[in-house]
């Protein structure tokens, strides 16, 4: 026994949101869409949890931010999905999934089948026994992936008001919840292992910009180290972090950000996975023609670059799931995805947007002791990527422009002097 379904989306975060707001765009018949998450809410906007989440003051709560009011579109409550006849089954895990009789199994045992499958599972946190470091499950140790980390996080957060806060981890979650820490008067220090922030994106100098402005609101950074073990109090809370180099750190809490994998494994063994993803062409189908995916479990061809690339961002999860419901429902009326790799983050009164590669040699601009700074990425005589923080709205849409057309630079001395007016130009 069980139900069935047209279409169902496995999933319910910011991807499955967008991809339902489609659906009823194109005309889906009540009854023939389902949405299945393990979550109990409906699908939210995720990078809320880093940032209005966290605020000390006038926090964001749901249903305020339901997608998809992340691209100012309608804001789909749970009354939304009902008045458009989407089934919503939330709270419930899958546990397995056959692609070839096309069914899901929940934890509780019913059987789901669908005539199409569209796969946005997301990604999981890494956690810190997976790099053989025990005591994740301490109750002042925090991750953050959904609305019941935030709600622990909030939660730890308020309870060690002025004290310590060990960040491990200097990526994305490490460097929006350092931020959210002081803002919330914790005193904090991050840990990892790299010798800049953001190491995957930032270069040394760009980094250097952002670690002077954490640092002169307080936040103190250890890097090119990871921390061993940590010592924990009769109660199983975790009173210090000791570093590989020997040192160690008192800490009322620790929030760690140390990376994610795509939640795949229902799938191993029959679709084709690459780079840690699901493999999809460029209509976000499968290995399987009756399965897509989408959003960061997708591993998906970017045109521009003429790779594939899985891609762990909103815009991309937003704009792929658009993308998936045309492909679906008008196949010979859509082109392959064709999309510019778009990241951003807000972090205290900053905020920079990244469009492209960040590959090749890179050329900085404005100036790195002020308020605005850019940089340029340089592969094979053409722009590839674009940086910038504090530019208005006209400013970001040119240096998206600007990679998005790929230009040809000759001279990488006279792209540094002419700066952001290079891209303000085309
Ligand atoms: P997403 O993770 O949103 O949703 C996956 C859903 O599938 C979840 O609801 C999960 O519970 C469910 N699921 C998984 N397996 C299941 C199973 N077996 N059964 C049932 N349900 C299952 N990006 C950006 O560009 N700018 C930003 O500022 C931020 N900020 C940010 C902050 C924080 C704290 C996080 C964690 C992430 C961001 N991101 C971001 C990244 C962005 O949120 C991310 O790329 C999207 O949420 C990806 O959307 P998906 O729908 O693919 O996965
Ligand atoms: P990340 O990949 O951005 O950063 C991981 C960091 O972990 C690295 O920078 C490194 O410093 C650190 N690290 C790796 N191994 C370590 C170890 N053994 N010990 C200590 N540190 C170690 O991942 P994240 O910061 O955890 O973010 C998780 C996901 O959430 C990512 O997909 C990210 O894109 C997404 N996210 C995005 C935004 C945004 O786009 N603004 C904001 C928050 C989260």
């Amino acid at each position: 026994m069980g139900r069935a379904f047209v279409y169902v989306i496995l999933g319910g975060g910011v991807a499955a949101g967008y991809a339902a707001l489609e659906f009823t765009r194109r005309g889906v018949f009540h009854g023939e869409l389902c949405i299945i998450s393990d979550e109990p809410v409906p699908p939210y906007e995720r990078p809320a949890l880093s940032k209005g989440y966290l605020l000390p003051e006038a926090p964001a709560r749901l249903p305020s931010f339901h997608t998809c009011v992340g691209a100012s579109e309608e804001r789909l409550t749970q009354k939304w999905y009902k008045e458009h006849g989407i089934e919503l089954v939330l709270g419930t895990h899958i546990k397995s999934a056959d692609v070839k009789r096309k069914t899901l199994l929940t934890a509780a045992g019913e059987t789901i089948s669908y005539k199409i499958l569209i796969i946005a599972t997301g990604a999981r946190s890494l956690k810190l026994e997976e790099f053989g470091v025990t005591g994740s499950n301490a109750e002042n140790v925090c991750y953050l992936r959904d609305l019941a980390d935030a709600d622990r996080l909030v939660n730890v957060m308020q309870s060690c008001a002025g004290g310590n806060a060990v960040v491990i981890g200097g990526g994305y979650v490490g460097m929006e919840c350092a931020a959210s820490l002081v803002i919330n008067k914790i005193n904090v220090t991050m840990v990892f292992p790299e010798a800049h922030c953001m190491a995957r994106l930032f270069s040394p100098k760009i980094a250097s910009y952002y670690e002077d402005y954490f640092n002169s609101k307080g936040v103190k950074f250890i890097k090119g180290t990871i921390m061993s073990y940590f010592d924990m109090d009769s109660n199983g809370k975790v009173t210090a972090v000791n570093l590989r180099d020997g040192s160690w750190l008192p800490v009322d809490m620790v929030v760690v950000g140390i990376g994610i994998r795509p939640n795949t494994s229902l799938f191993e063994g029959q679709l084709t996975l690459e780079r840690g993803g699901i493999k999809v062409n460029g209509l976000m189908q499968t290995s399987n023609s009756s399965v897509y995916a989408i959003g960061d479990v997708a591993a998906f061809p970017v045109k521009l670059f003429g790779e594939t690339r899985r891609l762990e961002h909103v815009d991309s999860a937003r704009k792929s799931a658009r993308h998936v419901v045309a492909a679906i429902m008008e196949p010979n009326k859509t082109d392959d995805f064709d999309y510019l790799p778009f990241f951003y983050s807000r972090v205290f009164t900053l905020c920079w947007q990244f469009y492209g590669d960040n590959a090749g040699e890179v050329v900085h601009f404005g100036d790195y002791s002020g308020s605005t700074i850019g940089a340029y990425w340089i592969s094979k005589g053409h722009l590839v990527g674009s940086f910038l923080e504090g530019g208005s709205k006209e400013d970001f849409e040119a240096i998206a422009k600007a990679t998005r057309l790929k230009l040809a630079i000759d001279d990488l001395t006279e792209l540094e002097r002419q700066g952001l007016g290079f891209a303000l130009a085309v």
